[in-house]
C-alpha cells in the first residue's frame, strides 16, 4: 500500500531561525515517517528548509504555495515557475484564501497550472466543492471546503470521501487530498477508506508536537 501524503501547509507563517527548531523538534521525534511528506514554507524559507531537508537526510518533498501566471520577464514581485524548480517538485494552486484575498480567478489559475507543467513541477490544484473547474492535465486535487479551513469545524469523512470518489470517477483525478481543520485526532478518519490518499494540515503543521502526533496517526 502506498503510504500517505501529508502535505504541510505552513501559509504565511515562520521565519528562517523558527524553522531550524522546528525540523529540530520534528525529527527528534519523529524517525522514519510512513508518510510521503510534502512541506509548503514560503518563498523565502525555499532554500534553507532544502538545506534542513538534506541535513536531516529526509525523504521529504518541497512545495511552494504559488507560482506567477507569467513566464521569465517583467513582472516585479512574481516568482516564475523556472525559479521554484530548483527547490520545489509540488507547487500548490488555487487554494482558496488566495481564491478570496487576492482575486485569483480560474483563468489565471489554469494559467499557473501551465507554467509549472512547462517545467516539469506537479500542481496540487485545491477545489472548493466538486463543481469547482479543474484543468483537465491535473493529477492530483486538494479537496477543501472553506467552513472547515481554520475552524475547527471539519467535513466529515464520509462526505469528503464522496467528493473524491466523484473526482476520481468523473474527473479522471489520480491523488485526492482532503484540506480543511486536519489534526492527530482526526486524520486516520479520512484516510482509513482509502479513497482520500493524503491531508492538507495548515494549522496542525505549524507546532512540531501536533506535526509529529499527526503523521504517526496517518
Ligand atoms: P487548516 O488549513 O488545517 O488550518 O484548516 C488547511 C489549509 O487551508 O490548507
Amino acid at each position: 500500500m502506498r503510504h500517505p501524503f501529508i502535505v504541510a501547509n505552513w501559509k504565511s507563517n515562520k521565519t528562517t531561525s523558527e524553522i531550524e527548531r522546528w525540523f529540530e523538534l520534528v525529527v527528534s521525534a519523529m524517525p522514519t515517517p510512513h508518510a510521503e511528506v510534502i512541506l509548503c514554507p514560503s518563498f523565502p524559507l525555499l532554500p534553507m528548509s532544502q538545506m534542513l531537508i538534506e541535513k536531516y537526510h529526509l525523504t521529504w518533498k518541497l512545495g511552494a504555495q504559488d507560482v506567477s501566471s507569467f513566464t521569465e520577464g517583467k513582472h516585479t514581485g512574481e516568482v516564475n515557475a523556472k525559479q521554484l524548480k530548483n527547490f520545489v517538485d509540488y507547487v500548490l494552486i488555487g487554494h482558496s484564501e488566495r481564491r478570496r484575498e487576492l482575486k485569483e480567478t480560474d483563468e489565471m489559475l489554469f494559467e499557473k497550472v501551465k507554467r509549472v507543467q512547462e517545467v516539469g513541477l506537479t500542481p496540487i490544484f485545491f477545489v472548493q466543492d466538486k463543481d469547482t473547474p479543474i484543468p483537465d492535465t491535473i493529477k492530483i486535487v486538494a479537496y477543501e471546503p472553506i467552513f472547515a479551513i481554520g475552524t475547527g469545524n471539519p467535513d466529515t469523512p464520509e462526505h469528503a470521501e464522496s467528493i473524491a470518489k466523484y473526482l476520481k470517477k468523473s474527473k479522471n483525478i489520480q491523488t485526492v487530498l482532503y484540506g480543511g481543520s486536519v489534526d492527530h485526532k482526526n486524520v486516520s478518519l479520512f484516510l482509513s477508506e482509502g479513497l482520500i490518499d493524503g491531508v492538507v494540515p495548515g494549522t496542525a503543521s505549524l507546532d512540531p508536537k501536533e506535526f509529529v502526533q499527526l503523521t504517526n496517526n496517518a
